[in-house]
């Protein structure tokens, strides 16, 4: 996974259309070094003529990583929480939130046999990104070894917007490059930025512009430090809207977060989009089928979401893991034009939790339960998933009202 470093990339710049007066015209300009690393900048023409720099000459690499996640048959464990969030979880087994706690329930997830085989990605929060196996391993090393990509979440969480109609926008656009730069030198090659959108609260114009245009600042910025940005702009289940206000809703706000992609000269082959499923609200009295489900989230994606991006990696927001499987299962009975997967959460991680409940003599039986999730979800992804003999445990909503990650 080398990056073009040691080389500084010569361009030729000029070579297009309707460039007369460009300065640039015809030149072959030698581009610097960048950071001591020598990494050499991707500078394309726009059709205005201007020089446009795009994912900081990490293109190939983007592509590749971006496809690499996207395979067949594979999709994300997403093992992001803040310390705060992965608190709620450990408390759920009665276990403090200590970093020892923590640490010893992300070293069972990816230290389990045959992981790779259904996981391409792990995301990991910070603190994760930089710890070790108790015998000294690091977390990355043990990524990569299984054939899984190591990715961050770089977002710093949601506050409220002010001038809102009481929603929120996310945080961290502030030294986000270095950050960036910095969990790149460490291992990790993607990113996840997670902003959300509330139905029962508007959404209002604001909150919605103000989601994606952040969203597309951090996947410009991701592309440029040689992370894959994962753009999740979720939109909550709480509320007791139908389908049809989710797909309306889906629709602007994908709408909008491709506009400002575009916007900022975002590589599209370069970017994986983590949405939610277009379903009814938490509260909705009808509910819908698996086929309803696949049904309205792929007319709104086809309507919304260009071929060229790699893959669509659901989250799963609450749903019960058989839910989320079965919802997935449902999307791929047809080819679709792009990988159509999971990053799930809580849909791979409760089972685990419950069988492991902190203790060493079942580190055994919970890695089994994260295996046979991702075994389930992996055949989802092919079409060719059945919840005939699932237990009831793993058909219970995991949906809590007001959920913060
Ligand atoms: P859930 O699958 O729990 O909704 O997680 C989504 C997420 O963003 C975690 O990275």
């Amino acid at each position: 996974m080398a990056a073009t470093a040691g080389i500084a990339l010569k361009q030729t710049i000029g070579m297009g259309v309707g460039l007369a007066g460009n300065p640039f015209l015809g030149q072959s300009l030698k581009l610097p070094s960048v950071n001591g690393v020598g990494k050499g900048k991707g500078v394309h023409v726009n059709p205005a003529g201007l020089a446009v720099v795009r994912a900081g000459g990490y293109e190939e690499e983007l592509v590749k990583t971006a496809k690499k996640i996207a395979s067949p048959g594979r999709g994300i464990l997403a093992i992001d929480e803040s310390n705060a969030t992965c608190g709620k979880r450990l408390d759920s087994i009665g276990l403090e939130n200590t970093e020892t706690n923590r640490q010893a329930f992300r070293q069972l997830l990816i230290t389990t046999p045959g992981l790779g085989e259904y996981i391409s990605g792990a995301i990991l929060f910070e603190e994760t990104l930089y710890q070790s196996t108790l015998d000294g391993k690091k977390f990355v090393d043990v990524l990569v070894d299984q054939n899984i990509v190591p990715g961050i979440k770089v977002d710093k969480g949601l506050v409220p917007l002010p001038g809102s109609n009481n929603e929120s926008w996310c945080q961290g656009l502030d030294g986000l490059a270095s950050r960036s730069a910095a969990y790149y030198k460490q291992g990790a090659r993607f990113a996840k930025w997670r902003t959300v959108v509330s139905i029962p609260n508007g959404p209002s114009e604001l909150a919605v512009t103000e989601a994606a245009w952040g969203l597309a600042r951090y996947a410009a910025i991701s592309q440029d430090n040689g992370l894959v940005p994962i753009v999740e702009p979720e939109i909550l289940l709480d509320g007791d809207h139908t389908i049809n206000r989710t797909q309306e809703v889906a629709e602007k706000v994908w709408a909008k977060v491709f506009y400002f992609l575009a916007e900022n000269n975002v590589l599209f082959e370069g970017i994986l989009l983590k949405p939610s499923m277009v379903i009814p609200g938490a509260d909705a009295k009808e509910r819908a089928t698996p086929e309803q489900v696949a049904e309205y989230t792929l007319k709104v994606l086809k309507r919304r979401v260009p071929p060229a991006v790699p893959g669509i990696m659901f989250l799963s927001g609450g749903q019960s893991e058989v839910e989320a499987t079965l919802n997935l299962n449902a999307m791929n009975q047809s080819p679709n034009p792009w990988h159509v997967s999971f990053s799930y959460a809580r849909a791979l991680q409760n089972s685990v939790l419950k069988a492991w409940k902190g203790q060493p003599e079942n580190i055994e039986a919970a890695q089994k339960a994260l295996l046979s999730r991702a075994k389930a979800n992996s055949l989802a992804q092919l079409g060719k998933y059945s919840a005939e003999g699932e237990a009831e445990e793993a058909k219970a909503g995991l949906f809590v009202k007001g959920y913060t990650y």
